[in-house]
């Protein structure tokens, strides 16, 4: 158990890997990070490390300094690098073909280690099936800015053992998070909830009833959200929005879970949210 809590791989340096990576490493973790892409890798690296910064210059960064806790990053391209971690958490963009590759890949090259999902809203149940050790692999679903959110779903599969629960229960803890027990159900319980919402503002906008700017400073100002569900949109991923609404269609009730056009035509259009510059609103200094 206290290996467990020493270092932790995390598969996939997209905005949730690298958020789960700055969030352990500042938690006094070693961290290998794991994507197809060097680029990637080399994008998350920075971002950690003005992340690190940041919270150092605060006087918040309580595992040394900046340096000697980027220090504790290991990148890699190879999956096969991770197999000494005794948890692997997997947040790859959300594919179950692409998942499932990855779980099978780990299932091989990590005999020992616990495979947990960051799935948002795909069947853990299902992707513990294509591995031959479905009694280690449970969800552990954080959220965006993991820096900052406080809460991880921690979701079992039908087939997830009782101490894998409480290995990444204590885990959580261990990066300053929340752990929260969900079922294995379409969206868990925040996407569920949140996604749909977030649907519901883009109709709202599609059928010429509010402008985005006027829903999000009604959201804001009228139910006290933080940010209006549009800019949540923006900062979520409109992609990532668009297949959690598609995984709730699926799997719950095709009419009311329906996309809202808007939302696709944004995404064919290429324009996702921050990471590309553009979505409902502009974001020149963040996007490519
Ligand atoms: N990384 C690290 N820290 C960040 C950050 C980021 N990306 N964004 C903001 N912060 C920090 C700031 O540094 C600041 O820290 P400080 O108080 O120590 O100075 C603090 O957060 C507050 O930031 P700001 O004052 O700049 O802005 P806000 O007060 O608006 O807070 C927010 C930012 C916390 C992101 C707030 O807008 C918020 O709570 N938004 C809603 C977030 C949310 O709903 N997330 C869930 C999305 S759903 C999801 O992730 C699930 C997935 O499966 C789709």
């Amino acid at each position: 158990m206290t290996d467990t809590l020493q270092r932790i791989a995390i598969v996939g340096a997209g905005i949730m890997g690298r958020g789960i990576a700055q969030t352990a490493l500042a938690a006094g973790q070693e961290v290998a990070l794991c994507d197809v892409s060097e680029a990637a890798l080399d994008n998350a690296r920075e971002a950690i490390d003005g992340g690190l910064q940041r919270l150092d210059d605060k006087g918040r960064l309580e595992a040394g300094t900046a340096e000697a806790v980027l220090a504790r990053l290991a990148v890699t391209t190879r999956l096969a690098d991770l197999a000494d971690a005794p948890v692997i958490i997997e947040a790859a963009p959300e594919s179950p073909e692409l998942k499932e590759g990855i779980f099978r890949e780990l299932d091989t090259v990590a005999p020992e280690a616990i495979l947990a999902s960051n799935t948002s809203s795909l069947s853990l149940t299902r992707l513990a099936d294509v591995t031959g050790r479905p009694e280690r692999v449970v969800g552990m679903h954080f959220f965006n800015p993991v820096p900052v959110m406080p809460l991880v779903e921690v979701i079992r599969a039908r087939q997830t053992a009782d101490h894998v629960v409480e290995t990444v229960e204590a885990l959580a803890r261990a990066l300053g998070k929340t752990p929260v027990r969900i079922g294995d159900s379409p969206g868990f319980a925040v996407n569920r909830i949140l996604i749909p919402m977030i649907n519901e503002a883009a109709f709202v906008v599609e059928e010429g009833v509010a402008t985005a700017e006027a829903v999000d400073d009604a959201m804001r100002l009228g139910a006290n959200h933080p940010i209006g569900p549009l800019a949540l949109a923006d900062m979520v991923g409109i992609d990532v929005v668009v297949a959690v609404m598609k995984i709730l269609q699926d799997g719950l009730d095709e009419a009311k879970y329906q996309p809202c056009p808007l939302l696709r035509r944004l995404m064919d259009e290429g324009h996702l949210g921050r990471k590309t510059g553009r979505g409902f609103c502009e974001y020149p200094a963040e996007g490519g």
